[in-house]
């Protein structure tokens, strides 16, 4: 039999956080169109960023999915949003983003775009071709700085040396409450090694794990940030 003084009872605010988030996830890789058939990009696969969706849906939480392409099927049961470049998918972000407890940005999103996109079929001539590319707005950072108290902000880090450091530093000066950092071995791989990093906590690691496991412990990590 329970006395009184054991039954726990969560507040009101602790439940609606962890049954009802709404999270806002982006994954795939952007693409920025050099005229209207050709576009750079990257091997983004979306696994992370459809990984940790399902486990989000799992988890009884609601889902916007900003979905740039992938090879693969995103899950169906999350709210998709299509987008091609990084002004759309920053476009995407921007409208959602307000009424979302936490955004998650698994999209390898590009850093530069062409400055002057053709408008038409570039033509092949002998001469070397230059491409002249601007830099595109970091989402995560603008999220960082334009989240209210109570929102959650998570990234990633894809690093090749240096990882703890370099991740470190992204979480403090893009205001983040989360980093996961990985390296390009990551990139459209099955299994995955990440390690993980919140402001007032220590490293976490979780090694050479599938990313549907690592997904369903990075949101059950967020969930207890969230509470
Ligand atoms: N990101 C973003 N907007 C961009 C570029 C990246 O929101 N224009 C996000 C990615 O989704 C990821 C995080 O920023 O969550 C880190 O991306 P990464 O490429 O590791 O780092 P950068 O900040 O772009 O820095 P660098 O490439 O110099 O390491």
């Amino acid at each position: 039999m329970l006395v009184k003084s054991e039954i726990r009872v969560p507040s009101i605010e602790n439940r609606v956080s962890r049954i009802g988030m709404r999270i806002l996830i982006t994954a795939g890789g952007t693409r920025e169109y050099i005229d209207p058939v050709r576009f750079i990009s990257n091997a983004s696969s979306g696994r992370m960023g459809y990984a940790l969706a399902r486990a989000a849906l799992k988890a009884g939480h609601k889902v916007i999915l900003v979905n740039a392409p992938t090879t693969r099927r995103p899950p169906s049961e999350a709210k998709i949003i299509e987008v091609e470049t990084a002004a759309q998918m920053f476009e995407a972000v921007k409208k959602h983003f307000e009424k979302c407890d936490c955004l998650i940005m698994a999209a390898a999103v590009a850093d530069y775009t062409p400055a002057q996109p053709a408008k038409t079929k570039i033509k092949k001539t002998a001469k070397h071709l230059t491409l002249k590319l601007k830099p595109t707005t970091d989402i995560l950072k603008w999220a960082g700085k334009n989240k209210k108290k109570n929102q959650i902000v998570v990234g990633f880090a894809l690093e090749d040396k240096a990882v703890r450091a370099r991740a470190e530093k992204k979480l403090r000066e893009k205001n983040l409450d989360m980093i996961i950092a990985n390296n390009y071995a990551a990139i459209g791989a099955e299994e995955s090694t990440v390690q993980i990093k919140t402001p007032d906590r220590e490293w976490l690691r979780f090694s050479q794990a599938t990313k549907t496991a690592i997904a369903g412990r990075l949101i059950k990590l967020i969930e207890k940030g969230k509470s």
